[in-house]
């Protein structure tokens, strides 16, 4: 597969080590070739996903495998991919296409595809294929009946899933320190088991009315979450930060130090460096990264 990315400047860094948790690998120049199948919209930073058909040296020799193959789709759709730079411009695409499509049993539906179809040129090699465009529904969750000051980006919290469990699907989650609910917002509408707890009734009576309005289960509760008996893989925590609350530093400790007991991995989100914290809880930081937020930095620190 060829993942095709985008990002603002200031998340190539979250982007990378997103792309680390899922594929084992940095992209280079906003792209990503792997073998593993990744569902786009699941990412705030991967654009599409290119299945290729052909690879050729020519345009002409991408229609000879067409003449060959007799492909039958309905309803399809091809487009250039912008990222995928083929020289052919906007304007001059059409004569491209109708070749393409005129070797194609179907009727094509350019409005509404069923189908999307992929044309696009990497390392002087011409690829064709299946695309998949990132659906881009998550960013109605940016609209949340309750918000919260410090809340995460809708963006920063579907990454985070993504590296808390490298894109598993089975693997559990926790955010026991939830706030309005923005990760468990995200990881409910991803397909994962994830829930959350808040020390705060009035900040976890808010996430659950933000799970309600996008008719997720309401999966957060009030509660100290040193309290948790449960386990699970992975817990995300944003941690409560001095600036924004009343917090001490043993707090915080005990926070970190609970999470090594309730799960086997911690992505831990701080505004400064607490790394002392999270090796006197005996985690290792496996990986790493700084999301500028402001005139803070975010550190994001993957631990286990
Ligand atoms: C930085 S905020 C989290 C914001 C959240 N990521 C969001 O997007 O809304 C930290 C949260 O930790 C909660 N908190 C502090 N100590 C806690 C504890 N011991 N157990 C559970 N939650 C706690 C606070 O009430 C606060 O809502």
């Amino acid at each position: 597969y060829i993942y095709t990315l985008n990002y603002p400047v200031q998340e190539e860094d979250l982007c990378n080590l997103e792309m680390r948790s899922i594929f084992d690998k940095n992209p280079i120049n906003k792209i990503i070739m792997s073998n593993i199948d990744f569902n786009p919209s699941d990412s705030a930073f991967i654009k599409g996903q290119l299945t290729p058909l052909y690879e050729t040296d020519t345009f002409e020799e991408i229609l000879k495998k067409l003449d060959e193959d007799k492909l039958k789709l309905e309803e399809f759709r091809i487009e250039l991919i912008n990222e995928l730079d083929t020289g052919i411009g906007y304007h001059e695409r059409l004569p491209y296409f109708n070749q393409i499509g005129e070797r194609i049993e179907g009727i094509p539906n350019v409005k509404n595809p069923k189908i999307r179809l992929g044309l696009g040129k990497l390392n002087d090699r011409w690829i064709f294929g299946f695309y998949k465009k990132n659906d881009a529904l998550w960013m109605a969750h940016t609209n949340k009946p309750c918000s919260y000051s410090n809340s995460l980006s809708v963006r920063v919290a579907r990454s985070l899933i993504n590296i808390a469990t490298n894109g598993d699907k089975t693997k559990t989650i926790i955010d026991p320190c939830c706030g309005v609910g923005t990760t468990i917002v995200e990881g409910l509408s991803m397909g994962y088991d994830i829930c959350g707890t808040d020390i705060s009734p009035k900040n976890a009576s808010n996430a659950r009315k933000n799970l309600e309005f996008f008719n997720l289960e309401p999966r957060a509760k009030y509660q100290d979450m040193t309290t948790i008996q449960e386990k699970y893989d992975a817990s995300i925590i944003d941690i409560p930060y001095g600036l924004f609350s009343h917090i001490t530093r043993e707090q915080q400790q005990n926070i970190i130090t609970k999470a090594k007991k309730i799960s086997k991995k911690l992505v831990l989100i701080t505004f400064e460096d607490l790394d002392y914290m999270v090796n006197n809880a005996n985690f290792k930081i496996i990986d790493r990264c700084v999301v500028p937020k402001g005139k803070f930095k975010r550190y994001i620190l993957v631990c286990q």
